[in-house]
C-alpha cells in the first residue's frame, strides 16, 4: 500500500502551462521507496522537496544509479493515461540487474506510477504532444567508501511537465572517434553513467553544428547503433530497417518497438538487423533512401535531415511519408483518438487513497 501525503497547497495553480521549460519545474508530488535489509519499505508519496544525504553516498563514488523516462497524458475526454507503464518497469528492472541493483516489484512500480499521476494528473498539460513527463529513479544509498554494491538504495519518481515538441529535423554526426557502448558493456540499460559519457562527444558535434551524435559500432566503427537518447530508423527501397539490439548494445526503446508494432500492424516491411553507414552512405548515393527518423519517449518520433560521415554529408528533404504516420497514429492513440488495439494505455486512477 501506498501511502499519500498531500501538499496542502498545489503549485500547478500558479504554473504558466502555456510557457513550460521542460525539466525546469517539477510536479507537486514525488513518490519514494527505500531498501533495507533485503526489502523494499516506507512505500509513500509526499510532496516534492530536497532530500539529504551522507557526502559518502555511494551513487556519488560508484555510479550505482538507474533511470526511466515515460509520459503521462489526457485523452481528449480528459481521462489521465500512462504510455506502457509495464514495459518501462521491466527495463527499469533489466538496468537494475545490469547494475547490481536489487529489482523493483513490477507491480509496485506501474502502481506507483499511476497512483502519482493520479495525484497530480492537474499537472499534465493540454496539446497534441504535451504530456507529464515521469521519471522514476533508483541510487545506492549506503553512506561508506570502497567499491561495492550497496546494501541500502532509494527508489523514487518525480514528474515534470513538458510542452508541445515543436521538433525540427536534426543533422546527426556519425561519430567515428568515441564510442558509447561496446559488447558486454552497460549500453543496453539507462545507467547514469551512459549519459555522463555522452556529453563531451555531444558538445564537439554541436560545435560542428550537428544537433547530435549518431553512435556507431565501438569494435569497427562500421554499424550504426543508435543517437543520444533515441533509436534509429531508415528507410531503404521501402523497407524499414532499424538497428537489432541482440548484441546489447543499444536501449531497447519502448518507441522503438511501438513504431515497429504499428509499421508491421499496417503491412510494412520493417527488419531488425545490422545495418553498416556504408550502405546509408551507398542507399543515399543511389537514391533509395527515403527516410532517416529517431524514436524515443522525448519527440516520439525526430525527422533526420543531415547526416554526416567523415567528409560528406547526406542530405534528405523528401516527404518522410512513415514517419509522419508513425508519429501521428502514436499521438491519436495516447489521445485516446485512435483505437489502442494493443493496449498501451493505463489509465492512472488511485486504488488505495490512503491520506495521511
Ligand atoms: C540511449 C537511449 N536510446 C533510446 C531511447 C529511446 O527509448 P524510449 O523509446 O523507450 O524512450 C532513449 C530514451 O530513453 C535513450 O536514452
Amino acid at each position: 500500500m501506498i501511502k499519500i501525503n498531500r501538499k496542502p497547497v498545489p503549485g500547478y495553480v500558479n504554473f504558466d502551462f502555456d510557457n513550460i521549460k521542460f525539466g525546469q519545474t517539477m510536479a507537486d508530488h514525488m513518490f519514494v521507496a527505500d531498501y533495507e535489509d533485503g526489502v523494499w519499505k516506507n512505500i509513500r508519496i509526499e510532496p516534492y522537496g530536497p532530500i539529504t544525504f551522507n557526502p559518502a553516498m555511494m551513487a556519488l563514488h560508484y555510479g550505482q544509479a538507474i533511470f526511466e523516462g515515460m509520459k503521462a497524458t489526457k485523452t481528449y475526454d480528459g481521462v489521465p493515461v500512462i504510455f506502457r507503464p509495464e514495459e518501462h518497469a521491466k527495463r527499469f528492472n533489466n538496468s537494475a540487474r545490469r547494475m547490481a541493483m536489487p529489482e523493483f516489484p513490477e507491480d509496485l512500480f506501474v502502481e506507483a506510477v499511476k497512483t502519482l499521476v493520479a495525484v497530480d494528473n492537474e499537472w499534465i498539460p493540454k496539446g497534441d504532444d504535451a504530456a507529464l513527463y515521469i521519471r522514476p529513479f533508483m541510487i545506492a544509498t549506503d553512506e561508506q567508501l570502497g567499491v561495492r554494491t550497496s546494501d541500502k538504495y532509494k527508489m523514487m519518481i518525480i514528474c515534470a511537465p513538458a510542452g508541445q515538441y515543436y521538433s525540427k529535423p536534426v543533422k546527426l554526426l556519425a561519430e567515428s572517434f568515441y564510442t558509447r557502448a561496446a559488447m558486454g558493456g552497460i549500453g543496453y540499460v539507462k545507467a547514469a553513467g551512459n549519459y555522463a559519457a555522452s556529453l563531451l562527444p555531444a558538445i564537439e558535434a554541436k560545435k560542428k553544428g550537428y544537433d547530435q551524435v549518431l553512435w556507431l559500432d565501438a569494435r569497427e566503427h562500421k554499424y550504426v547503433q543508435e543517437v543520444g537518447t533515441m533509436n534509429i530508423f531508415f528507410v531503404i527501397d521501402g523497407v524499414v530497417i532499424t538497428p537489432s539490439t541482440e548484441e546489447k548494445t543499444i536501449l531497447k526503446g519502448i518507441t522503438r518497438d511501438s513504431i515497429i508494432t504499428i509499421l508491421r500492424d499496417k503491412g510494412y516491411q520493417v527488419v531488425e538487423r545490422k545495418l553498416s553507414i556504408d550502405e546509408v552512405r551507398q542507399a543515399h548515393k543511389d537514391g533509395t533512401l527515403s527516410e532517416i527518423f529517431g524514436s524515443g519517449t522525448a519527440a516520439v518520433v525526430s525527422l533526420v535531415s543531415d547526416l554526416s560521415y567523415k567528409d560528406e554529408i547526406y542530405h534528405l528533404d523528401g516527404e518522410y511519408k512513415i514517419a509522419t504516420l508513425v508519429k501521428k497514429e502514436i499521438n491519436m492513440i495516447r489521445q485516446g483518438l485512435k483505437e489502442d488495439k494493443f493496449n498501451w494505455l493505463y489509465p492512472a486512477v488511485i486504488d488505495n487513497d490512503v491520506t495521511v
